[in-house]
């Protein structure tokens, strides 16, 4: 989290001390550095030199308009999972040109939308949304790019729910079928196929699964081209691990060497998917500690963000930082579990950490840049938190705090 430290005893942003901007706009509120989100995707691009690439900034991760826009303006290609998320990527100014559009459940309409705006790339991740898509596109009159996504059966040595490359998982096509169907597509006439592709899972902080999914896919790659099929990029999809607590991960520099040593034919491009990679340390949520609760075996602060503001704790036992806004002084620290207002005993922001606290205290939750406000909800009628991006001296919101109309747009009642 290199763009978040003390000054004068103050969490800054950059340079602007966070409760600063909790007194402005309030809590629960996530909190973005530019200089953080730039310099994490230059860091990928810059690695590659003049090897043909693409970074697809996984959108998932964080869909801000904002972080959107920064990126688009950056260059950056985009990975879609959904209709919703290329709306997002075409409203921040992204280029159609640059997506790909992973996923297996993807839409008719979707589909339609994407081929009308002129995508990059499906990745296809089964036999039938391949037809699927030859039928569309024929309709259409059009070609689909495609790359097949295969799973190559590697264990990425995450969390179950996070870990996407073995074969009992739904995701990609598995590899021994993968020849099969590049076979099959090549006669298909609205297909042209451009890749290879894989994604075997997030935050994963050791080299070594991605290397033995690299090898993998330039095995095939080079399968395909003796055979006559020659495809112009392999994506190794995304998965790069950040540091919570004291994870030892790589740096986009040794993933991208990684890459280019073991898909060392330059004429095949090479695309990469990271999204918590580019925004997960980049990004934190502020939050008020609302009451302090005593008992017997536990002591409680309760906070006023809540596991629908930030699900990674209750739903992977994620551990994320916790970081009083201005250091204490007085030092008398106990042992708190942070928890929510939401009913429900998995709302837990983090537990049994040593602080030192008082009602009313402001804190973040460090690393939470990636799949915080992506995965938050209106649960428990909860309006969901503003966002904010800092950029220097200055910062922005970016999304205004939910009020109780937004809870309920779009309801209503029966007549009479
Ligand atoms: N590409 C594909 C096809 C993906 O499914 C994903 C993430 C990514 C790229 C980006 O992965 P990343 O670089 O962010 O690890 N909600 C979970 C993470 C779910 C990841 C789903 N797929 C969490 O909070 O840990």
């Amino acid at each position: 989290m290199s763009h978040f430290s003390y000054s004068g005893g103050r969490l800054m942003a950059e340079q602007v001390p966070l409760d600063d901007i909790a007194a402005a706009l309030g809590t629960p509120c996530y909190v973005y550095s530019r200089r953080a989100i730039e310099e994490r995707w230059r860091g990928f691009d810059e690695a590659f030199g003049a090897r043909s690439h693409l970074v697809c900034y996984s959108v998932k991760a964080n869909g801000n308009l904002a972080v959107l826009n920064l990126l688009a303006r950056l260059g950056s290609g985009f990975d879609i999972v959904s209709g919703g998320e290329l709306e997002r990527v075409l409203q921040a100014g992204g280029d159609p040109a640059r997506v790909v559009f992973s996923g297996v459940g993807k839409q008719g309409h979707e589909i339609r939308r994407a081929l009308e705006v002129g995508i990059r790339c499906f990745n296809v991740e089964s036999i039938s949304e391949l037809h699927h898509l030859e039928k569309i596109a024929g309709d259409m009159e059009t070609m689909a790019r495609v790359s097949l996504r295969v799973n190559p059966d590697i264990d990425a040595g995450t969390h179950p729910y996070i870990a996407t490359g073995l074969n009992h998982s739904k995701f990609g096509i598995p590899h021994e079928q993968a020849r099969d169907v590049y076979l099959m597509a090549q006669r298909l006439d609205h297909i042209e196929l451009a890749g290879i592709d894989c994604h075997i899972g997030s935050q994963i902080t050791q080299l070594s699964p991605f290397v033995a999914a690299l090898e993998k896919l330039n095995e095939m790659y080079l399968d395909l081209k003796s055979m006559g099929i020659s495809l112009t990029h392999i994506d190794v999809g995304g998965g790069m691990g950040i540091v919570y607590r004291d994870e030892q991960s790589f740096s986009p520099q040794d993933f991208v060497k990684a890459a280019c040593t073991h898909v060392p034919d330059p004429d095949i491009g090479i695309f990469i998917e990271p999204g918590r990679s580019i925004v997960g340390e980049a990004g934190v949520l502020l939050t008020r500690v609302l009451y302090l609760k005593e008992t017997p075996s536990r002591n409680f602060a309760i906070t006023d963000a809540a596991m629908n503001d930030l699900l990674r704790p209750a739903l992977y036992d994620a551990w994320q930082p916790v970081l009083p806004l201005r250091e204490a002084t007085d030092g008398n620290p106990r042992i708190y579990d942070l928890v929510g207002p939401v009913c429900e005993s998995a709302d837990f922001l983090a537990l049994e950490r040593e602080l030192d606290l008082a009602e009313g205290d402001l804190l973040a939750l460090g690393s939470a840049g990636a799949y915080g406000f992506s995965m938050s909800s209106n649960y428990n009628a909860r309006p969901r938190a503003a966002e904010v991006m800092v950029d220097g001296k200055d910062f922005y919101p970016v999304r205004r705090r939910e009020t109780m109309a937004d809870l309920m747009a779009g309801e209503s009642m029966l007549p009479g």
